[in-house]
């Protein structure tokens, strides 16, 4: 099955990691596995995958090719610098504020010091810059991880990002979601849902490039 051969992939997979001093960070919680899955889907597919990955614990999946970043604002760069493709999917959990102006050196907490006040700026949206961007892949792919009106919250972001399909998952369920191997995905195109079987995030992965192999046909 080389149904992707001559297409260029970008997936972008992980936390990332916003430095607040040299020792502490503020991350999401993301194992990778989702991203890595679809990113080892493509590549048996034949596709050339170009992987963008926050910190992560997970080994390069054959035939990727992979960056490694930390933070958003990375992330973001290397995303650009991975384009024109044909994809992008955007898989990652990337932090929505970075802090201001980030310690040289640790942080020291201080006699009766019994608050600190961390000021935090907002990261550039990478999957909304994408979308928007002179260079907009044919298919533009987005991750929704909500805890509470998924489906709203999905379908808004559609428009908001200008993405072309948004992969809802429910999160904060054991077994599923974050760091887990199994889950459940959604997909909201302009033109309507599809609920995928339940299930490992590997058969998901393939499931829904499936349907993007479809979208890309039609
Ligand atoms: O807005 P929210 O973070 O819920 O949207 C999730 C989707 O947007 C994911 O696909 C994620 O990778 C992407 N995103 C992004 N850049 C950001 C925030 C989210 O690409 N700064």
């Amino acid at each position: 099955m080389r149904a992707l051969a001559g297409l260029r992939v970008v997936v972008s997979a992980g936390p990332t990691f916003e430095d607040i001093d040299p020792v502490r960070f503020i991350g999401n919680r993301s194992s990778g596995k989702m991203g890595f899955a679809i990113a080892a889907a493509a590549a048996r597919r034949g596709a050339d995958v170009q992987l963008v990955s926050g910190p992560v614990a997970l080994a390069t999946p054959d035939g990727v090719s992979r960056i490694d970043v930390r933070s958003a604002a990375q992330m973001h760069a290397a995303v650009f610098a991975a384009l024109p493709a044909d994809v992008y999917i955007g898989a990652a959990a990337v932090a929505d504020f970075r802090p201001r102006a980030p310690a040289t050196a640790k942080i020291k907490k201080r006699p009766g010091e019994d608050s600190m006040v961390l000021h935090l700026v907002r990261n550039a949206d990478i999957l909304a810059d994408v979308a928007a961007s002179d260079v907009r892949p044919r298919l533009v792919v987005g991750f929704a991880a909500e805890t509470d009106e998924v489906t709203q919250h999905a379908r808004a972001k559609l428009s908001t990002k200008g993405a072309d399909l948004i992969a809802a998952n429910r999160v904060g369920i054991a077994g599923r979601g974050f760091e887990a191997d199994d889950n459940v995905l959604v997909l909201h195109w302009r033109d309507g849902s599809r609920t995928l079987p339940p299930g490992a995030k590997t058969a998901l992965a393939d499931a829904l490039l499936d349907l993007v192999q479809e979208r890309l046909e039609a």
